[in-house]
């Protein structure tokens, strides 16, 4: 990249605090990675705070403020989520979703001269900001969009004016010491962010023995989140993959439909999705926008029926 710099006339006075703030600055946006794979294990209430803050004070076109923060510490909600969200690799213990709260900017749209791009702008400033304070507390974070939107909405219960855009994972890294840090105290955040609490020792020790235990709820609702998990990925293939890549993830979800069906435990609404599989997996082949309608359709069902199963 060619950078051209244009230098101050007359020379700024520079001192030695504002240079160990920019190096300070400079060297933790040198040094974040996206990471990946987490420590199990909540983070304390002070340091999500802290992040939310940041992502806070970014700047907003018109200071619109359109971004909503929605932090989400349940082990239960999170497992949801990742169901409907091809793009997190790892387990992380909390996910910050932020949203775009449209009700901010009735007026704009996505052409014309009243663009919306001014909102997304914001949220990118917004993530930016969080990421860096992730940097500074030595936590490990990484930003996904490879997710089902409405799926998301539903899970979380959002109000139908905020879309979820973009989730950060975040937790402690995995194989990397983490700094002690000081605590801070939040004190003034405009508007402040959504929670889904973390779970009760009850849920906790549910979801510790999830792995080893054959209960059939369990069973059904692993296969459903399973079978969420494949169909959003054919969702979000569409685009990226031509031709096979979403038939065959929705052929991934036919079987697993049938898996349910032989264990005693199928339902008809799911066999229904299966037959039509069948019946329209060439047309699927061509027509991405039926591809698009089929998994959003099928991704409505399996999300009711999830969190039907997390009421029970
Ligand atoms: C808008 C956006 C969307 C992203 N979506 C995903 C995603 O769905 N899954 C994922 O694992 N990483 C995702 N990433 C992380 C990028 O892959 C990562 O930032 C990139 O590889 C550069 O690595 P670095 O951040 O460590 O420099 C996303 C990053 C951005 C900015």
């Amino acid at each position: 990249m060619e950078v051209v710099v244009i230098p101050n006339s007359p020379e700024m006075p520079r001192t030695e605090a504002s240079d160990a703030v920019h190096s300070t600055i400079s060297a933790l946006i040198r040094r974040r990675r996206v990471a990946r794979e987490f420590e199990p294990g909540s983070l304390p209430r002070s340091q999500l705070e802290s992040l939310v803050e940041a992502g806070s004070y970014a700047p907003s076109g018109s200071n619109r403020r359109p971004v909503k923060f929605v932090v989400v510490e349940s082990v239960a909600r999170i497992r949801q989520l990742l169901a409907a969200s091809p793009g997190v690799l790892g387990r992380p213990p909390v996910v910050i979703v932020l949203c775009l709260d449209w009700s901010k900017a009735p007026h704009l749209s996505q052409d014309g001269p009243g663009t919306s791009h001014s909102l997304y702008v914001d949220l990118g400033a917004a993530m930016a900001n969080v990421l860096l304070v992730v940097e500074a507390l030595e936590l490990a974070a990484c930003p996904v969009m490879s997710f089902h939107r409405r799926s998301v909405q539903m899970l979380l219960g959002l109000p139908a004016h905020w879309s979820p855009i973009v989730m950060v994972t975040v937790g402690r890294p995995a194989g990397r010491p983490t700094a002690g840090t000081g605590r801070k105290v939040l004190t003034e955040v405009a508007e402040p962010a959504s929670w889904v609490e973390p779970d009760s020792e009850l849920r906790r020790s549910e979801a510790a023995t999830m792995a080893g235990s054959c209960d059939v709820s369990k069973v059904r609702q692993g296969l459903l989140e399973l079978m969420t998990y494949l169909a959003a990925a054919a969702w979000g293939n569409v685009n990226e993959a031509p031709g096979y890549g979403p038939l065959r993830l929705l052929e991934g979800v036919q079987r697993v439909a049938r898996l349910l069906s032989d264990l005693g435990i199928g339902e008809e609404t799911l066999t229904a999705y299966d037959r039509r599989i069948t019946q329209e997996g060439m047309k699927i082949l061509a027509d991405s926008d039926l591809a698009v309608a089929l998994a959003d359709q099928l991704l409505a069902e399996l999300m009711s029926k999830i969190a039907d199963a997390t009421q029970a």
